[in-house]
């Protein structure tokens, strides 16, 4: 059996295999749909009351610094435009799966990375940062799985301190599969677009993928935000390969830490 037929196995033995929210489906749907705009996006959000509720409370937040209050999900739309609304929705809904019990670090690094690509994106004027965020933010969402298939076991590998490259060499050791294996099935079960599939399946190992932008900047960042990050953990031939040149990645780092941490203050 090869290591795609034991992760498919694996899956299938699963009991509860999560979901993905509907209201994500909907919006990546639609973001991916040139067609669509302001008004298809709102009539998407206002099926969802709980959401309303959350997107407005943090757009009113010290974070936006809008000075002013929002009221309505169009004007939400309209001041923060169509990307920064789906970032929002898409964490909002997708919190209580990367919540699950003992993973607060799995959540706090998903809103770092996700922060991070996005960041960095904008800093550095590297093009394709649409999906930045989201790409980020659901670049392991394999491990939600692996929790599944043995919590116990697994959470020793949630405090890890050995660089993330090779965590996932001894995930499959240990599990006969690893994160970006049982990722992609998930990622493919819920129809995601292309190129958050293949972040989702190569951000261990960015050379692989067809387009590697995408996972070779997540590879960085999912690196850069490391708890225990040092210096030489940056790769700097991968990063100019895409066009990176971040001269102080410890400043860097901070920067995002920071943001990051804002933003996960407003989404408690
Ligand atoms: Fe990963
Ligand atoms: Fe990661």
């Amino acid at each position: 059996m090869d290591n795609e037929d034991r992760t498919i196995d694996l899956i299938n033995n699963l009991k509860d295999i999560p979901a993905m929210p509907n209201v994500i489906v909907k919006i990546l749907k639609l973001m991916h749909n040139e067609s669509a705009g302001a008004t298809e996006m709102a009539a998407v959000i206002k099926c969802d009351q709980a959401l309303c509720t959350k997107l407005l409370s943090i757009i009113n937040s010290a974070y936006y610094g809008f000075g002013r209050q929002i009221t309505s999900v169009n004007m939400a739309i309209s001041l923060l435009g169509l990307k920064k609304t789906k970032n929002i929705i898409v964490t909002v809904a997708m919190s209580p799966l990367l919540s699950f019990q003992g993973a607060k670090s799995l959540w706090r690094h998903s809103i770092l990375t996700a922060v991070g690509c996005e960041y960095i994106c904008e800093k550095y004027n590297l093009g394709s940062a649409d999906d930045a965020f989201v790409m980020g933010f659901l670049h392991d969402i394999g491990k939600v799985v692996l929790n599944l298939i043995d919590s116990e076991r697994y959470q020793s590998f949630m405090s890890s301190k050995v660089h993330p490259d090779q965590n996932i060499q001894d995930e499959r050791l240990k599990f006969d599969t690893d994160h970006s294996s049982t990722g992609s099935l998930l990622a493919l079960r819920w129809q995601l677009p292309d190129v958050i599939k293949d972040v989702i399946r190569y951000h261990h190992y960015p050379l692989k993928a067809r387009e590697f932008f995408a996972p070779a900047l997540v590879n960085i960042v999912n690196i850069i935000v490391q708890d225990n990050f040092t210096e030489d953990w940056y790769d700097k031939e991968l990063a100019k390969m895409i066009n990176l040149h971040i001269d102080d990645v410890n400043a860097l780092r901070n920067e995002i830490i920071e943001k990051g941490e804002a933003l996960l203050k407003e989404l408690a």
